[in-house]
């Protein structure tokens, strides 16, 4: 056996190694196939051959932020915004749940406009309709008498990526008035609070190196989140970031490969941004480790709005061909979609 080899044997026992060893296998490809079919073994012990679906709307692209890699962003005049009332986001999930949806993703920008009792009322009214589904939030930094009160009116996960656990990192990616202390402390307040919580990160954002990449994992072994979401970093054109090009394919997979050797109960989405930089890439995550795909239920008439990055995938495509399309790409790859609420599967 050689190094490699040891190296990701040891990963799978003891899910954990030091960090010049993780820092070795994320910089090779050498062993991906090996890693790939580890990653592939755990995963199918925890959650066999099931995927979960989530039905993701995307209900205000209006923020409040500034982050320099982000399409939405507040200083993009040349976003159109637009935002989704009460009545929208429930029909998005009433389509949703005929398609065998069990949960839904509320995304937005922050927007100040969704007020703590516009959320709550927008909830309440999914949870009343819906009984049998989860609601997850992803609606950004919030104090934590705002997370009580969403959670009390029926929210039961939330989705708030720390995107890099490196201060300094942090510091080249948000502006001044955004800190890393604030979104950990937000993630933590989630936990306490009793929401399943989703974090991650994007791979290969500027400036970002390996040493960073330890740092995302450290964080999330404390942090123990249910959820983990990676996409590679993608360029949009009206950021100040513009110049920078695209997160790498392959190591967004060795990532996904080694986060489901570390957790391997973790709820890990193969992500839009995965299948916006490869054709395959969401097949590719499944079969690297990830258990989640998230399409879009929001409508088609601001889809294309809901600008993150350019050449995002779907934006054309009617919820129900998103639900066929995976149908047939997950089966692909060797896997099933199922029709459930979809909860992480704790240790026994
Ligand atoms: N490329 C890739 N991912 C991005 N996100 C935001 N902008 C980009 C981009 N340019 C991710 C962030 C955020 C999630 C909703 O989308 O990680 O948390
Ligand atoms: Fe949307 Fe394939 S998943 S068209």
């Amino acid at each position: 056996m050689n190094a490699l080899e040891t190296t990701i044997y040891q990963l799978v026992r003891e899910r954990n190694l030091p960090n010049a060893s993780l820092a070795a296998l994320l910089e090779t490809a050498n062993a991906d196939a090996l890693l790939f079919s580890a990653a592939d073994t755990v995963r199918r012990q925890v959650y066999g051959d099931e995927v979960y679906i989530r039905g993701l709307i995307e209900f205000t692209n209006y923020c409040k932020n500034n982050c320099y890699y982000c399409g939405i962003r507040r200083d993009n005049q040349a976003a159109v915004r637009y935002r989704l009332d009460k009545e929208e986001i429930l029909a998005c999930c009433t389509e949703g749940y005929a398609l065998g949806f069990r949960t839904f993703v509320l995304q937005g920008g922050e927007d100040p406009f969704y007020t703590d009792e516009r959320i709550c009322e927008i909830v309440s009214a999914i949870r009343g309709a819906f009984p049998d589904c989860a609601i997850t939030l992803s609606i950004g930094e919030k104090s934590k008498e705002s997370y009580l009160a969403y959670y009390n009116a029926g929210a039961n996960r939330y989705l708030l990526r720390h995107e890099t656990a490196d201060a300094a990192h942090y510091g080249k990616l948000h502006p001044e008035t955004m800190r890393l202390q604030t979104r950990k402390e937000c993630l933590f307040h989630l936990k306490e609070i009793g929401y399943q919580v989703g974090s991650g990160f994007m791979v290969g954002s500027p400036y970002q190196t390996t040493q960073n990449l330890v740092a995302d994992l450290r964080f999330l072994q404390e942090l123990q989140p249910d959820m983990i979401g990676i996409g590679p970093y993608l360029r949009h054109g009206e950021t100040p970031f513009r110049a920078f090009s695209n997160g790498s394919l392959p190591l967004t997979l060795r990532l996904i490969a080694v986060l489901r050797l570390m957790f391997p109960h973790a709820l890990i989405p193969a992500t839009t941004a995965l299948g916006t930089i490869h054709p395959e890439g969401r097949e590719m995550g499944l079969k690297a480790g990830a258990n989640v795909v998230m399409p879009n239920l929001s409508p088609v008439s601001t889809r294309k709005l809901y600008d993150l990055y350019d050449n995002k995938i779907c934006t054309g495509d009617e919820a129900a061909e998103c639900r066929r399309c995976l149908e047939q790409r997950v089966a692909a790859a060797g896997y099933r979609i199922v029709t459930a609420v979809g909860d992480v599967k704790k240790e026994v």
